[in-house]
């Protein structure tokens, strides 16, 4: 094992700088135009993955390639060992807008610790230090104690859309012990964390249209139902004063927090000043009745994702416009389901509806929501894996985040995914300006050495 920690420390400045060359392909899954960047970038980590020892192929799919690596067969006599999978994905979310980019997104800029550029942190950043502790293993001829297939998709942030049939026509060599994925956050440096629970979502689009073109709003504004107007009114029913959902049923199904569970989160490091300040609203604003952590990770929530109707560009046009369209999608927490939520959804919504506009619902990717025991021996052994190489100890965390595959991977493969993220809340994950820190990919690095490991003792 100290050969390993000794060849990630002195290779630390190479890694670096092939954490550059990963961050530098646009590999926007989410836009049409960017499919070459990311077919490129899937052919540049099976390279790597070769580079690095592993047998790595490209395996095209209905949409992006996955990219399959796995470690060599063990020695002859080495008996049975316990199989894990490392997931994560190569694509990124659109950088737009451009200008709020202090530098530009897919040229990676290091200021102190922080590395710059989108997918830095999400997902590139994380991925990558699995891999490179693969390579220190490898390198130095230090025998791994399992055997280990990475499973890297383009597609996870648009909904991992062709990952589940991937999953079933190569179950027999992806079944496992259990999936780890690096995904997710931590408080801070000081506080690495196992994630025992994911958001669900279901995504929506709305649209209203009107009058059959954009019309002269002084010679006929008032007689036609503006349909920025019509869909105003109706965005604003769906949740009420005190920041509940109010759709019909839509808290059925929801568990209750247990009194455990809201203690381990009253235990967090957490400030509500500070955060307040660092989101740079002037009060939060959140589901009465629920601490902000409790909120935004355990509770459900509907939000407006994007809002588009009428003139943006420069001045003024007065018109009353053709349409107006909703992006919408909705975090779930166990133990409701994206088809019973959008089939809610959709029947209030048509009820809403007035009849001056017609209505156009389409619906988009959804996911479950995930939860699982952070007491089992496998949970355990990635807490000390987490502790080794973060030297303090860790907290077990829900986040509001989703990540659509972990509930085929149960359902597909029987296994469950351990969460151990490396991304910091001031990431800018999905936002301008996302950064990886570089504590986080070596402690990364070290704590993926560590837990294969832990892991096979488990
Ligand atoms: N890494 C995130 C998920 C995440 C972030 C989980 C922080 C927990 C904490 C992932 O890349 C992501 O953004 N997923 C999307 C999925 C969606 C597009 C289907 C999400 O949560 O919006
Ligand atoms: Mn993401």
């Amino acid at each position: 094992m100290q050969a390993v920690i000794d060849y990630l420390k002195q290779n630390e400045s190479r890694y670096l700088s092939e954490l550059c060359d990963y961050v530098r392909f646009p590999s926007v899954s989410a836009q049409p135009e960017h499919a070459n960047d990311l077919k490129a970038c899937a052919e540049w980590l099976v390279k790597h993955c070769g580079q690095i020892g592993l047998q790595a192929k490209l395996c095209p799919t209905q949409g992006h390639p996955v990219v399959l690596a796995k470690t060599p067969a063990a020695k002859p006599h080495s008996g049975r060992r316990p199989h894990f999978v490392v997931y994560g994905h190569y694509d990124v979310q659109p950088p737009e807008p451009f200008e709020l980019w202090n530098s530009p997104p897919f040229e990676p800029r290091l200021e102190g610790r922080s590395l710059f550029a989108r997918g830095a942190s999400d997902n590139k950043g994380q991925n990558l230090a699995h891999l490179k502790a693969v390579e220190a293993y490898l390198k130095t001829g230090t025998e791994l104690p399992c055997d280990l297939t990475f499973v890297l998709e383009g597609e996870e942030e648009v909904g991992s859309k062709s990952l589940a049939s991937f999953l079933k026509e190569h179950r027999d060599e992806l079944r496992c012990d259990a999936v780890v994925v690096s995904d997710t956050g931590m408080p801070d440096k000081k506080h690495p964390a196992l994630t025992y629970a994911l958001r669900g979502i279901a995504a929506l689009e709305i649209t209203l249209r009107g009058p059959a073109r954009d019309l002269h709003s002084g010679i006929f504004g008032g007689s036609v139902d503006n349909p920025a107007m019509a869909l105003a009114q109706l965005l604003a029913k769906l949740r009420d004063q005190n920041g509940r959902v109010a759709i019909p049923g839509f808290y059925d199904d929801v568990e209750k927090l247990s009194a455990y569970e809201r203690k381990q989160f009253a235990r967090l490091p957490f400030k509500a000043g500070d955060y307040r300040k660092f989101l740079g609203v002037p009060q939060l604003f959140g589901e009465h009745g629920f601490t902000p952590l409790e909120q935004r990770s355990a509770r459900p929530t509907l939000e407006i994702n994007g809002l588009t109707s009428g003139y943006q560009g420069a001045g003024s046009k007065t018109i009353v416009p053709a349409w107006a369209r909703v992006k919408i999608t909705m975090r779930l927490v166990p133990n409701q389901t994206p088809a019973k939520i959008i089939k809610l959804v959709r029947q209030h919504l048509k009820k809403l509806c007035p009849p001056t506009v017609r209505m156009e619902i389409e619906s988009g990717h959804g996911a479950e929501p995930y939860l699982v025991s952070p007491a089992s021996p496998q949970a355990q052994a990635a807490l000390r894996a987490l502790r080794c190489a973060f030297g303090h100890a860790p907290v077990l965390m829900r986040e509001g985040g989703s990540i659509p595959i972990v509930n085929e991977f149960k359902k597909i493969l029987g296994a469950d995914t351990l969460l151990l993220g490396l991304a910091l809340p001031d990431d800018n994950a999905h936002s301008p300006n996302e950064k990886f820190d570089l504590d986080c990919f070596a402690k990364g690095q070290l704590m993926s050495a560590y837990l294969w490991e832990e892991l096979s003792k488990a």
